[in-house]
């Protein structure tokens, strides 16, 4: 498709100068096809109501869910509201519901079902009409991978992804986004041969936290920092994100995934964009895409592959004080999978800032917490003017940028112990977010979401960062497939030895959060 000029701003009712004030959302219609999944119930539809009941959506806005079921518009409502009422950050609130619940539609149909789009694209007709949602439509694909192409082909048949006027068309694509760099081409062709590059929207949830929105503002509004930020006084780079739970009842989705497709290609990888980047121009969305595909571009595997990476699958152990059955034994998992529940990779940043900095990935599933976590882990001082008994309990600095769960910044640095000699260990000063601030932070599906009707594209990758994260990663997946089966490693510890020995042949180790 041919493409167009970047979306001015076109909500009248924000001043664009004004960047305090409220971001209201125009009219418009959101579908969700998928909405009887998990994701639509757990996040999509709270995040709809926490909009609404926010004053961000306007009066003309209306919710339609495509789905299987033999389903009346009202079953429909119904089953919004106990999505709402089980999983709404604001607190439920009937005149919201009240104003919110008479835009929701549902249409019954398969996705191959030609007749059912037409009645999609009629219910949205009338919308456009009645409810006066103005042409304006984003399709929400909350639905498996595979049936991206034949959502995305009824689409275009029917022309529901045809812009006229000034109406818009926004199309929302969840991961995963392809499962290695040729079918992410592929998949970018297919979904840019329906709708244009600027009306699609690629969610990666981690870009709505407030926590990852706040490295920008770490690093570019503080002077603080950023003379501290390079090769000069960094040692290495740790990008954690640690789940204590296991799978159990996501096999269909996570068989054959595994945790570097899952977590690495997307969330780890957009979290190093943003720490290794150059200050952009500004924060448009062009700029801030620049800098990170820049990033993006100048990342290489340490070498040799085998030795600077590691993966493994959990075995049974326990789960806080529960205690917890292995992969294998887990509904839905063949007991010769080898898909991996931890991964962890080196990589390098191959600029003037970076160069000689290990940046260290991991994930995994039944690790001992649940903790999303940035360390930067400075040099040690060039010289110490103590005895060696004195700094025996010194570390490395470090600034640790906490993305969730306990959200906020700490700093970690030596201090003298209380007491008449001089003995020196690490301390921690914190910010934490819930301390400093009196407003929770909204669900990053609501500020996606929102962003998705406002036309802003700022959170979401493009296509070619999706495509330079699966050239970064399918250099370690062939590896792997390579290379026999993942280490295993007990739920609630940290993850395989490998993983340990990855770093301790550096003279390193993982942080354990
Ligand atoms: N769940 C999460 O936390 C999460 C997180 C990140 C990304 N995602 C991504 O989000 C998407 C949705 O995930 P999910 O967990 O919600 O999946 P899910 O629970 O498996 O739901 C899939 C939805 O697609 C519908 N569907 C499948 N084939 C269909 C067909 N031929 N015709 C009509 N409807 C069909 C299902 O309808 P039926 O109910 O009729 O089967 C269901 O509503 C996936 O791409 C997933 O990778 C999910």
């Amino acid at each position: 498709m041919p493409r167009k000029a970047q979306p001015e701003w076109t909500n009248p009712l924000r001043d664009p100068h004004d960047r305090r004030l409220p971001r209201i959302a125009g009219p418009s219609a959101l579908v969700i096809f998928g909405v009887t999944g998990d994701l639509a119930r757990r996040k999509l539809m709270p995040a709809v109501y926490d909009l609404a009941n926010r004053g961000l959506l306007p009066p003309s806005f209306a919710l339609v869910g495509f789905a299987r079921r033999d389903w009346a518009h009202e079953d429909f409502a119904q089953v919004v509201r106990e999505a709402v009422e089980a999983n709404c950050r604001t607190g439920f609130r009937t005149e919201v519901w009240d104003r919110l619940s008479e835009g929701i539609r549902f249409v019954s149909g398969t996705f191959e079902d030609d007749e059912a789009f037409e009645q999609l694209q009629s219910t949205l007709a009338d919308l456009d009409r009645d409810r006066g949602t103005d042409g304006n439509h984003a399709y929400y694909l909350s639905i498996p991978p595979n049936a991206f192409p034949v959502v995305l082909s009824q689409l275009r048949r029917t022309g529901m992804a045809d812009e006229s006027g000034d109406s818009w068309r926004r199309v929302v694509i969840e991961k995963p986004f392809g499962h290695d760099q040729e079918s992410a081409i592929e998949l970018n062709e297919l979904v840019n041969s329906v709708f244009a590059e600027e009306s699609v929207f690629r969610i990666d949830h981690y870009l709505g936290k407030e926590t990852v929105q706040n490295i920008l503002a770490l690093r570019f509004a503080n002077q603080l920092f950023d003379p501290l930020w390079s090769s000069h006084y960094i040692d290495h780079v740790q990008i954690t994100m640690a789940e204590d739970i296991g799978l159990g009842g996501r096999a269909g989705y996570y068989d054959g995934i595994g945790a570097a497709r899952d977590v690495i290609q997307n969330h780890l990888l957009q979290l190093l964009a943003l720490v290794a980047m150059e200050e952009p121009v500004s924060f448009s969305p062009r700029h801030l895409q620049t800098e990170k595909i820049k990033v993006l571009q100048s990342t290489r595997n340490i070498l040799p592959i085998d030795l600077n990476s590691a993966r493994g699958q959990y075995a049974a152990g326990w789960q806080g004080s529960e205690p917890v059955v292995g992969l294998k034994d887990e509904e839905g998992f063949a007991a010769d999978s080898t898909t991996e529940t931890f991964a962890a990779m080196a990589l390098e940043v191959d600029t003037r800032r970076w160069a000689g900095v290990p940046f260290y990935l991991r994930s995994g599933k039944r690790l001992g917490r649940r903790v999303t976590e940035i360390a930067l882990v400075f040099k040690r001082a060039p010289h110490l003017p103590f005895d060696d008994t004195m700094t025996a309990e010194l570390g490395q600095n470090a600034l640790v940028i906490r993305v969730q769960p306990d959200e906020g910044v700490t700093l970690r640095f030596g201090s003298k112990v209380p007491g008449s000699s001089m003995e020196v260990r690490d301390v921690n000063m914190d910010f934490s977010y819930g301390g400093a601030f009196t407003v929770s932070s909204p669900e990053a599906y609501e500020r996606l979401l929102l962003d998705v009707l406002l036309g802003e594209p700022s959170l979401f990758p493009v296509n070619e960062e999706v495509e330079l994260s699966w050239q970064i990663l399918d250099p370690v997946l062939a590896e792997w497939a390579a290379s026999g089966t993942p280490d295993e490693y007990e739920s609630g510890t940290w993850g395989p030895q490998s993983a340990d020995t990855m770093m301790s042949r550096t003279g390193r180790a993982w942080r354990r959060p």
